[in-house]
């Protein structure tokens, strides 16, 4: 039963769900006042007015409730970071808003505000979901004259007095090492973490995470916020001059000033915003569900992931009919449920037509096989590139990505075969974005396609050619896929950009895997995986090739293939092998793999996650699923390289029933006969499980085993 809630008490609303509460405080003019964001509460009349907020001597009386508005507005004495600013074409910089409405209405907040002095309205949206509250505006121009917007962050979000000294939680990231979580301690002044490629990442990830500088993996209290927009976004910390802390989020007004047009409306992304006390396992737990729950397109939603084969780790782009269909029968004979053609299928970027050398009868016998074969069928595309050597291109020139009268920047790749040479189409350019949504359709529709998977390959360039390239391009990008995704709603999409460089919860609502990182060395995966499920659902992390040496050049490191396979296990599984190669031992070791993944994908990919030792601390990692129900766990133990006889310490398990028993049976044991004494054998309660831990043994380089927990029976209180 939901325990969504939302209280009204003389001119406070407190808005509660089964992890967090949020109060504020309308006011006789401005905007409102936030009161609270934190623990849950019950009375709306234990919300502290704004007058009881403390300023530091000297400084202006009232300055510090400035700083507590539910969206800071650039006007009066206000010179904080302004989530909000919009210059009026009689010169006003300023904006004063009146309240006109306060409606509540199942889970949603709306307050309706009338700018005083222009005809301009806004409208506050705050959405209550079980984990997370939503947070966004609109802004109406309902005048004849255009005003221009010069910020529009989504929210302000003031962080609790009572703690005064904070610590930001960020993930920074590059190609091939995506999403490292960083901490520092915030001083006075701004931490402000952005993207400015045109896509969300690779630099950083949109999610903030605030706590008091104890907070550890499963421990302390932690805020947090994020912002769905797969765009240029901006989120900053502010630490202001008396002492209090704020977190802004939204859209980046990076070279995005907007120009409202008479009778236009303008929505911004949602931030989602949270709590827990729960660490920052607590946290990702919660971002999960929100995912699961309200985000994922239901078609996908509640699904394992198929066991997938990828073209891009055996063959780069030189693929043709005879190697895909060779590989694609080894690939069921292991066990595959997917067969995909990456990069190389295609006549050009922009012509998504089968390559006539490659494939001199078209895709049909290569669909009809794997069909046949009993797999789906999945391609890659790049559809926001196009050659210039493609027909679209001839046709369109007009369609790309540049300035006024400027020719547009062009990208040159010599790893496919013949030098391509792309440029950007531009889809905020709405023409474009139709073409590029039938275009996609069609290929859906002619190859009956079980998967499709986006890539996109360059940043920005040349950002010209349409009034709000960097905004409408991100919102057009959303509308093609969600559409997609609506109108195939078994459609598999999964979100890469050169790995994972468009990670963002607005993907989220269309595609249901994502390409955590071209870097597949699994020993780097114990680290990628950590960063990139702060964030994102585990079994999400996709990506080509998990069971393949194709990305060996990134560290110049082999691993071996059951270290390949249990890292990749962590996810949604994939082989990028030219399986037509490998030999028969080779083939049936990956075939048991992919037996074992079968088996425990549905407690990964269903299940809760606990990250209880992390590879940035130790030279193994430990990962932890548990199914909801508590009745199975699986704890992947995944060693890097084990030193001086050292043995790995005994680690608490978490999230099981404490009052049940558990059976621990273990898979992959392949160490020596003296390492056995640490296999765990005899039955634990789940109490003991959290309090004394699991020993279990790792040596040498690359071991690796799977704890499997199975609930035995209820024990009562002496378990
Ligand atoms: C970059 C992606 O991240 C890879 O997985 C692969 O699809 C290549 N592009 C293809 O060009």
């Amino acid at each position: 039963m939901s325990k969504i809630s939302i209280q009204k008490w003389k001119q406070f609303f407190l808005l509660s769900n089964e992890c967090l509460s949020y109060g504020l405080e309308l006011a006789d003019s401005g905007l409102p006042w936030h009161a609270y964001c934190g623990a849950p509460l019950k009375r709306a009349e234990d919300l502290p007015a704004h007058q009881s907020y403390r300023c530091r001597l000297y400084s202006t009386p009232g300055r510090a409730s400035l700083f507590f508005r539910e969206l800071s507005v650039f006007g009066g004495d206000f010179q904080e970071e302004s989530a909000l600013k919009i210059s009026y074409p009689d010169g006003i910089r300023e904006s004063i808003f009146d309240l006109v409405e306060a409606k509540a209405e199942g889970n949603t907040l709306t307050l309706e505000f009338r700018e005083k002095r222009h005809p301009i309205q806004l409208k506050m949206f705050y959405t209550l979901h079980d984990t997370v509250l939503e947070r966004h505006y609109e802004l109406t121009n309902a005048g004849t004259e255009e005003v221009t917007v010069e910020n529009f962050a989504s929210a302000t979000l003031p962080l609790p007095p009572v703690i005064d000294h904070w610590r930001v939680t960020h993930l920074s990231g590059r190609w091939a090492r995506e999403a490292v979580p960083m901490h520092h301690l915030l001083t006075e002044g701004k931490f402000v973490v952005e993207s400015r490629t045109g896509l969300s990442g690779p630099f950083h990830v949109p999610l903030l995470a605030l706590d008091e500088g104890n907070a550890s993996e499963e421990a302390g209290e932690v805020y947090f916020a994020t912002v769905l927009w797969s765009g240029n976004w901006k989120m900053v910390v502010e630490k202001n001059s008396v002492d209090y802390a704020a977190i802004h989020g939204g859209i980046n007004e990076f070279d995005s000033s907007i120009r409202l047009h008479p009778g236009e409306t303008f929505p911004v992304p949602v931030v989602a915003i949270g709590y827990t006390r729960e660490g920052f396992g607590g946290m990702s737990r919660t971002l999960h569900r929100y995912q699961e729950e309200d985000l994922l397109p239901p078609g996908v939603a509640h699904r394992v992931q198929p066991m997938l084969c990828n073209t891009w780790g055996s063959f780069g782009a030189f693929v043709n009919e005879e190697k895909v269909i060779a590989c694609a029968r080894r690939a069921k004979e292991i066990g595959c449920e997917l067969f995909v053609i990456d990069d190389g299928w295609q006549a050009a970027l922009g012509d998504w037509v089968p390559d006539r050398e490659k494939f001199p009868r078209g895709l049909e016998p290569v669909r009809e096989e794997i069909a046949r074969l009993g797999m789906d069928f999945g391609l890659w595309i790049e559809p926001e590139s196009f050659e210039i050597s493609s027909e679209l291109y001839r046709r369109h020139p007009d369609w790309a990505m540049a300035y006024p009268n400027c020719e547009p920047l062009r990208k040159v790749r010599d790893d496919v075969g013949r030098p391509r040479v792309s440029v950007m189409l531009n889809l905020a350019k709405k023409e474009v974005a139709r073409y590029l949504k039938e275009a996609i359709g069609n290929l859906v529709r002619t190859f009956r396609l079980g998967y499709l998977k986006l890539d996109m390959n360059c940043y920005f360039t040349a950002p010209g050619g349409a009034e709000r390239v960097w905004i409408d391009y991100a919102r057009n990008l959303d509308w093609i896929f969600q559409s997609i995704s609506r109108e195939f709603p078994h459609l598999l999409l999964e979100n890469c950009a050169s790995g994972g460089s468009r990670v963002s919860l607005q993907m989220t609502r269309a595609f249901g895997r994502i390409n955590r990182s071209d870097n597949q060395d699994a020993l780097d995966v114990l680290k990628l995986h950590e960063g990139f499920t702060f964030l994102n659902l585990p079994r999400m992390a996709g990506g080509a090739c998990h069971i393949s040496d194709s990305m060996v050049h990134i560290n110049r490191r082999q691993t071996p293939l059951k270290f390949q396979a249990y890292c990749g296990m962590l996810g949604s599984l994939a082989c990028g092998k030219d399986l037509a190669r490998c030999s028969a031992g080779e083939l049936a070791e990956i075939r048991r793999y992919v037996e074992l993944y079968k088996k425990v994908r549905p407690i990964v990919q269903l299940g809760d996650l606990y990250r209880l030792v992390s590879a940035f601390d130790h030279p193994y990692a430990v990962y932890e699923y548990v199914t909801k129900d508590r009745s199975e766990a699986l704890v992947f133990v995944l060693g890097m390289s084990m030193q001086f006889g050292d043995k790995i310490r005994a680690f608490r398990v978490r999230g099981l029933d404490p009052d049940a028993v558990y059976r621990v049976e273990s898979f992959g044991q392949s160490t020596p006969e003296w390492s056995r004494d640490y296999e765990p054998s005899t039955p634990i309660s789940g109490r003991a499980a959290a309090q004394i831990g699991i020993q279990t043994g790792l040596v040498g380089d690359f071991d690796c085993r799977i704890l499997h927990l199975v609930k035995l029976k209820k024990t009562g209180p002496t378990a």
